[in-house]
């Protein structure tokens, strides 16, 4: 357990007031550990319509802001959040797992989020448009679509909010997320930050219930006009489903299956860097983590061998401990399906270079899996099918650059891709023909604030970063003027 006033109790934010001492609670636990690292109270229906309430008062107001003024704030809270960071990173690590430093660069991004959209605010611009006669003006304006309902994940507990909630409220939107029941502390820190910038009372409000409440409750509201959602493409469907009955204006992103291609004419000390980055962050429990790799023959061996030693070095361990890269898995279910793919592949034939079993720690039934490197992977494994979310890396021997984006796209997820050559022409023909919304061409660390992040086919709707990223929070509005 780290600091002394452990285990936390941290409350709803609803309307400007923590909320929830009455209500019974729940643990959170610490996947490396097992120890409690705080309650939270389980809030109900009652607790999202008064989130609703409150949303929808405060937007009456907030909408007539200046962007400058609501950039202020966003400043401040901006400012909060860097000032907290060791506090807020901590707490982080102890309920997801992930590595402290890993922890305290996740709340550098999620404050990149609020410093960024402080200033995009500033550009939502309309446009005049010539009219057909003297007597019309034509006028296109952007309007905030309303209260913003928000539901995210825990596999980057700081960043996945910050991501929605600063476009939102850059755009004039009041905002109320529904965090997961793994990581709730980290939110209710991040809502701390948003009181302490003063940002008004109902602007931005965070309610913990059991997912159908949060859910079927905002769904059948007609004061909330935007649902946004990061988690799994099997939930983003139910909730795409559900909000057809008041037509929400709808983001999700959703669970990718990202492709890493190495060509023969690839720089492999970059190759093996970049896979390391994009595999390994969170244990590989990231949508956009490279699940399965296809390595063309001629830089197959040298690519494997100097991979092997770059995982063989990786140290598992409590996320605490400074030198640690891997953390444990989130749970029990997590840790499960890793071992189901790793077996699976063996059965089908894969070869283990590293890992491939639980590690062992000092504590007890904790869910940590040793960093694993598979080779002679194919195409009717699970783990090259599947979103594995765990540290496995599954290689594949390719012939061709055809034959490699023909398995790349052989998905139905679009979501992240990367790919490795030196070679101009071939890689801009490859960036161009692979299926998805994120591709990173020599590089395993595309995501960025000002960068669109989001997915093609089943991977999502809508994106979230960049210019883009506010778009979804904003209303065209045409107005036609007649005039004299
Ligand atoms: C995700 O896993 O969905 C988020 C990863 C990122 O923002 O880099």
């Amino acid at each position: 357990m780290g600091a002394n006033e452990r285990p936390l109790h941290l409350l709803n934010y609803i309307n400007g007031e923590w909320q929830g001492d009455n209500l019974e609670t729940f643990d959170v636990i610490n996947p490396a550990t097992n120890e409690l690292v705080g309650t939270m109270p389980n809030g109900t229906e009652k607790d999202v319509l008064a989130a609703i309430e409150g949303a929808d008062a405060a937007f009456k107001e907030w909408k007539k802001l200046s962007a400058e003024e609501r950039a202020a704030y966003l400043e401040k809270m901006y400012a909060r959040l860097i000032e907290r960071k060791e506090e807020i990173a901590q707490v982080l690590t102890e309920e997801n797992g992930k590595p402290l430093k890993e922890a305290r660069g996740e709340v550098l991004y999620a404050a990149s989020f609020i410093k960024w959209y402080a200033e995009e605010g500033k550009r939502v611009y309309g446009r005049t448009i010539p009219s057909k006669g003297e007597g019309q003006r034509i006028q296109v304006i952007k309007q905030p679509v309303g209260v913003v309902a928000a539901i995210t994940p825990w596999n980057f507990p700081a960043a996945m909010i910050t991501r929605k909630l600063a476009p939102a409220l850059a755009a004039g939107c009041t905002f109320i997320v529904k965090p997961p029941k793994e990581t709730p502390l980290t939110a209710a820190k991040i809502m701390e930050c948003a009181e302490e910038a003063g940002i008004p009372r109902g602007v931005v409000n965070m309610v913990l219930t059991p997912n159908e409440a949060f859910s079927e409750t905002v769904q059948k509201s007609k004061v909330v006009r935007k649902l946004t959602f990061t988690g799994s493409t099997e939930v983003g469907k139910l909730l795409m489903k559900q909000s057809a009955d008041t037509m929400k204006n709808i983001s999700l992103e959703l669970g990718g299956q990202a492709p890493l291609i190495v060509l023969d004419d690839a720089d492999v000390e970059t190759a093996v860097e970049g896979t390391i980055a994009s595999k390994f962050r969170n244990a590989g429990q990231t949508c956009i983590c490279a699940n399965r790799i296809y390595v063309q023959s001629g830089i197959y061996d040298e690519f494997v061998g100097k991979l092997k030693e770059k995982v063989a070095e990786l140290k598992v361990g409590n996320g605490l401990e400074e030198d640690v890269d891997i953390g444990p898995l989130i749970n029990q279910k997590g840790y499960d399906k890793v071992v189901r793919h790793v077996e699976d592949a063996v059965a089908k034939g894969a070869e283990v270079l590293v890992g491939g079993k639980g590690h062992q720690t000092s504590e007890q039934d904790a869910p940590f899996f040793e960093p694993t490197l598979l080779i002679n992977a194919k195409e009717n494994m699970l783990c090259m099918t599947e979103e594995t979310f765990g540290p496995v890396v599954p290689v594949q021997k390719v012939e061709s650059d055809e034959e490699a984006v023909r398995l790349a796209n052989d998905t139905p997820f679009g979501l992240a891709a990367y790919y490795f050559t030196e070679n101009m022409s071939r890689g801009t023909k490859i960036g161009e023909a692979l299926d998805y919304g994120i591709v990173g061409w020599n590089h395993g660390a595309p995501s960025a604030a000002q960068a669109p992040f989001g997915g093609t086919k089943q991977s999502g709707l809508g994106r979230e970063g960049g210019a883009e990223g506010i778009e979804p929070f904003l209303e065209t509005k045409y107005l036609s003027i007649g005039i004299k």
